[in-house]
């Protein structure tokens, strides 16, 4: 049975290596994405520290829809375009934002969210989704923490989404 180790690196780099290696081990053998994002997800949130959200949200008919998550119950839906989660979906790239309140549009699911990291999800070119990260301490994140979160999701697409096949939201489209 997977269990979680204790992970002691004090610099980023090393200890997002760490959490890479343990999401690997998480997620082997096992193609599930749904499955897959409920145990990264878990798996964020018990191991980050400062977090106060940790989760999915799915391209689902154009939209995104809230997926698996560790925190307070969050808005469902958010259209391409709107608040951090919508702005890194029409970016495609990863938004960064040290302060919500300073953020156009910032959609605000627990009022002591203070910064947020958003990471899309893209296979084959395709944006299928995102991984948001919240937290209550301003500013909270920073580069070192975006490239490990990229790298993150770039562990769960391998496993859950194999190349070559529709995406998720193919159906209906
Ligand atoms: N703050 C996000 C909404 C999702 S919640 O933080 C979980 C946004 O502005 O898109």
């Amino acid at each position: 049975m997977f269990q979680a180790q204790a992970i002691s690196a004090t610099d980023k780099p090393t200890f997002y290596a760490e959490l890479a290696q343990q999401l690997a081990g998480l997620v082997h053998g096992e193609g599930d994405p749904v499955a897959n994002a409920a145990n990264t997800a878990a798996l964020l949130f018990d191991m980050l520290p400062d977090l106060n959200w940790a989760g999915f949200y799915f391209m689902r008919g154009g939209e995104l829809v809230v997926g698996p998550f560790q925190g307070k119950p969050a808005c469902v839906r958010i259209p391409v375009g709107r608040g951090v989660c919508g702005s890194t979906v029409a970016a495609r790239a990863s938004i960064l934002v040290e302060d919500v309140h300073a953020f156009p549009g910032h959609i605000a699911c627990d009022a002591a969210s203070r910064s947020e990291l958003v990471v899309p999800l893209i296979r084959d070119g395709e944006v299928l989704g995102v991984i948001d990260l919240d937290s209550p301490l301003p500013a909270r994140f920073g580069a070192d923490d975006q490239a490990g979160i990229e790298a993150i999701a770039r562990i769960y697409l391998a496993a859950s989404y194999p190349a070559g096949q529709p995406g998720p939201d193919a159906v209906g489209r």
